[in-house]
């Protein structure tokens, strides 16, 4: 979503920035731009549309020492240049980016800007000029600053730049993610340490409420009552290389790609040297006193905590209910006596999520974070976090999480089931190395997957995806893949249930995409596939070796039956890479999609 770059110091503001901000783009947006002190003033520049064009547009004869610099991913008012980031006082004097929502927006412009020209429809024109209607009270840019930070509510990553004050950067947070970076004789702003990664390793956490004012060479970090606060940096352990494409044409290739690496870190972070599962204790034990499990989560994450309940409940017999999180907060199902919640989310920035998280907090229950990022939001605020071990996923389309997010809770349910001394007929280490090793058989047949794509999805306006059981869970995340970044309409369904009304949409040609990984519905998802020929479908059906009959068009190596869905969804992910390519989409940046969705 949103994304800000700052920097203040000697070198090439305007690079840093730019190239800052094309370090975010993975995580979408709408329009972009960027403001640099110059001895002359303040030089603004916002586009609509990509960095590319930011790039051409940015006056490349100024010589700044400090800028901000923005993607916005629209809420309050459509892209557009006006409503671009970043926003100016009505005097020009102070400059302002900002990440999140002003709830009080309106009540703040009623209340303190009556008199004044507002010229977007944003939340974040109010705080800027709300900035300078205090500073004509305090006459003191910090105090300023801060006392415009309190009033408001809502999320927020804010940095701003008083134009008659070069030697010092203004920044805020409440809810929204934002670092700083610390260099020698600079420093840097980012609401993700990847924007600044090319710049420096060093880096300092911001916590909710707090200000900090950031010069060339000192960072401080207060409360709002203007209190300091002592910070000690941490190293970033993310690798440049990790974000970088390399020779992939796309990062969405390159992380389906490294799925099976991945499988292969995560059987290596959650086992000793004894081969025996290495769990944080505390997370153990609140999985022995639980009577029941809530996931929640959204999109991608959400599919895989579909596949995560049925693995719980057949390997550690705990009952498990999945939730979307944007619909718990405000419909909240009956809970057990000792619920546990655990939140999936590859960014651990989910807004939908955190809510539901800062709910339950506040009713006392405790909480785990299954994230990519330890240290984000999510993972903070949970009492304990378990980590994926995937690397950056920079697409906006999930893969490399998804199926990391299978292996961790399978590793979670089978450490359960071991401390409550449940005999598993199956050693589940070495089902997931088998399984990864599937996985490289299949990211090996691309050209397969690429001639499927175009057999079967070329110029269709609608797929379906059909499963049973375990292939269900995968089904709604193979049609989620698809219709996000090939844009073809496409549904999962359960084989059984598409009789029940959707098999009227079935026509001459339509496709439809059959798995069949499960033995105990084998027979029945081949009834389905039947009853979908005969209405003219176009069906591939995608079968498991042992299960696979003559006519299947593609057939999985075999993995353990609790384990398929690691498997099965990389021919989904391929095929809804291709049709993307086939249609000439961009596929590493989706239409109106957001890499982390900070908004609820
Ligand atoms: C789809 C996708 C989204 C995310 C969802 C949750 O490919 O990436 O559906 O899964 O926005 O994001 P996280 O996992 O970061 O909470």
């Amino acid at each position: 979503m949103c994304g800000i770059v700052g920097y203040i110091g000697q070198n090439d503001t305007k690079e840093i920035l730019l190239h800052g901000l094309e370090k975010l783009e993975y995580r979408g947006y709408d329009s972009a731009g960027i403001a640099m002190l110059h001895e002359a003033g303040i030089n603004l520049t916002k586009v609509k549309g990509r960095i590319a064009a930011l790039r051409e547009s940015v006056d490349h004869t100024v010589h700044a020492t400090m800028g901000i610099g923005h993607t916005r991913w629209a809420t309050h008012g459509v892209p557009s240049e006006v409503n671009a980031h970043p926003h100016r006082s009505a005097s020009g004097r102070f400059t302002l980016v900002h990440n999140g929502v002003i709830e009080n927006y309106q009540e703040l412009k009623r209340e303190y800007l009556h008199d004044v020209n507002v010229v977007s429809e944003t939340d974040t024109e109010v705080v800027v000029q709300l900035m300078e209607k205090l500073y004509d009270t305090y006459q003191d840019t910090a105090e300023a600053f801060r006392q415009a930070i309190r009033l408001l509510k809502g999320s927020y990553a804010i940095g701003m730049m008083d134009a008659r004050d070069p030697d010092h950067l203004y920044v805020a947070k409440n809810k929204s993610p934002l670092l700083i970076g610390l260099g020698d004789g600079f420093n840097v702003v980012a609401s993700d340490a990847m924007a600044t990664l090319q710049v420096t390793d060093q880096y300092l956490e911001i916590y909710d409420q707090e200000v900090v004012i950031v010069s060339r060479n000192v960072v401080e970090v207060q409360k709002l009552n203007g209190a300091v606060v002592d910070r000690k940096p941490y190293t970033a352990q993310i690798d440049v290389r990790d974000i970088e494409k390399g020779t992939y044409p796309h990062f969405m290739l390159k992380e389906i790609d490294e799925q099976p690496f991945v499988m292969r870190n995560i059987i290596n972070a959650y086992q000793n040297e004894n081969n025996e599962l290495k769990l944080d204790a505390d997370i153990r034990s609140a999985m022995q006193q639980t009577d029941r499990v809530y996931i929640i989560a959204a999109g991608t994450s959400y599919h895989a905590g579909l596949v995560g309940k049925s693995l719980m409940e057949k390997i550690a017999n705990i009952p498990v209910e999945v939730h979307v999180a944007s619909e718990f907060s405000y419909n909240m199902p009956l809970l057990s006596d000792h619920p546990l919640f655990i939140f999936i989310s590859q960014s651990g920035e989910t807004a939908d999520s955190r809510a539901v998280l800062v709910k339950i907090k506040e009713m006392g229950y405790p909480a785990v974070t299954m994230t990519n990022v330890p240290g984000s939001t999510l993972s903070r605020e949970a009492d304990y976090t378990l980590s994926l071990h995937a690397g950056p996923e920079i697409a906006v389309a999930s893969t490399k999480a998804y199926t990391a997010q299978i292996a961790v809770l399978a590793i979670l349910a089978v450490d359960t089931a071991q401390a409550k001394g449940i005999e598993l007929n199956f050693d589940p280490m070495q089902e997931l190395a088998i399984a990864a090793n599937a996985m490289e058989m299949l990211t090996d047949q691309k050209e397969e997957m690429k001639g499927l794509a175009s057999d079967y999805l070329p110029t269709t306006r609608n797929a379906f995806f059909i499963g049973r059981s375990a292939d269900y869970n995968v089904c709604i995340e193979g049609a989620l893949k698809l219709k996000e970044i090939s844009y073809i309409q496409a549904e999962g369904f359960a084989g059984g249930e598409l009789k029940h009304g959707t098999i009227a949409l079935i026509e001459e040609g339509t496709p439809v995409i059959a798995l069949a990984t499960q033995a105990n519905v084998n027979g029945a998802i081949r009834g389905n596939v039947q009853e979908v020929v005969a209405r003219g479908a176009n069906a591939m059906v995608i079968s498991m070796k042992g299960l696979e009959q003559d006519e299947d068009t593609f057939v999985l190596p075999h993995v353990h039956e609790l384990l398929t869905p690691l498997v099965s969804v990389v021919p989904m992910q391929l095929l809804a890479y291709y049709a993307a390519l086939d249609r000439g989409c961009d596929v590493d940046k989706p239409r109106n999609l957001a890499k982390s969705v900070t908004v609820e």
